[in-house]
């Protein structure tokens, strides 16, 4: 059976996850973030202290990595064999390592799998950087949002604030997450040319996601 994909690619900070969320509970279909999965990865790999730069180490590391999206609510969480991890995924330090090894073409093959077979079960909305270029071409929808990088900083480091973690810091962090994500060889962020441009630097959530419902038919 043919799902109804939605996919929302952009760099980090443009308000992807809040209209991902809400469009999906908008339109009753479920909301996968795919961030979560390179988080995860970089999670384990902090964890157990892999030497990810060997491709060796890194491949027998992903062979016995279990990731699974298991219906919880109204959307899949993420779990780390069998464990809830998305507590421990959201720090800085994640953050910036999620985005060096996302780059390895190892880490991107072995997260293909799980994001596929998801969308065979459900109809759902996806969140990440290569939603609509690489993962599901054929999506049915497809929107690329971005926002100015200072008003996406100032939005993270609002969001943050009690890890005291300076402004200027967040800036120059998102600036180098937004080259590598751009520039990396594989998979690298960037609008599909079937895909919606949406700029959110003057706009709120429920703007964006009205834009976004004024191009999807409702069934
Ligand atoms: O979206 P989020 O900021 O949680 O993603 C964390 C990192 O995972 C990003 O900086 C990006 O490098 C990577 N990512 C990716 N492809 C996706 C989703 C996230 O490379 N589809």
């Amino acid at each position: 059976m043919n799902r109804r994909i939605i996919t929302i690619d952009g760099p980090a900070g443009a308000g992807k996850t809040t209209v991902s969320k809400t469009l999906a509970r908008e339109l009753g279909c479920v909301y996968v973030d795919t961030g979560a999965l390179y988080r995860a990865v970089a999670f384990e790999i902090e964890r157990r202290q892999i030497n990810w730069k060997d491709s060796a180490l890194l491949e027998q590391f992903l062979a016995c990595l279990d990731l699974d999206f298991v219906m919880e609510g109204r959307d899949p969480v993420l779990t780390s064999s069998g464990r809830d991890i998305s507590a421990y995924i959201r720090t800085h330090d994640i953050s910036m390592l999620a985005s060096a090894t996302s780059a390895v073409p190892q880490v991107r093959k072995a997260l293909l799998g799980i994001q596929k077979s998801i969308a065979e079960e459900r109809d759902a909305v996806f969140e990440g950087r290569d939603m609509g270029t690489a993962v599901f071409p054929n999506a049915s929808y497809k929107f690329f949002l971005t926002a100015d990088v200072n008003v996406r900083a100032r939005r993270r480091f609002d969001e943050s604030n009690a890890s005291g973690i300076a402004f200027e810091k967040i800036l120059e962090d998102m600036v180098k997450r937004d080259a590598d994500d751009t520039q990396r060889a594989v998979s690298p962020l960037k609008q599909a040319p079937d895909a919606i441009l949406i700029d959110a630097t003057a706009l709120d959530v429920s703007q964006v996601v009205k834009k976004m419902k004024s191009t999807i038919i409702v069934a």
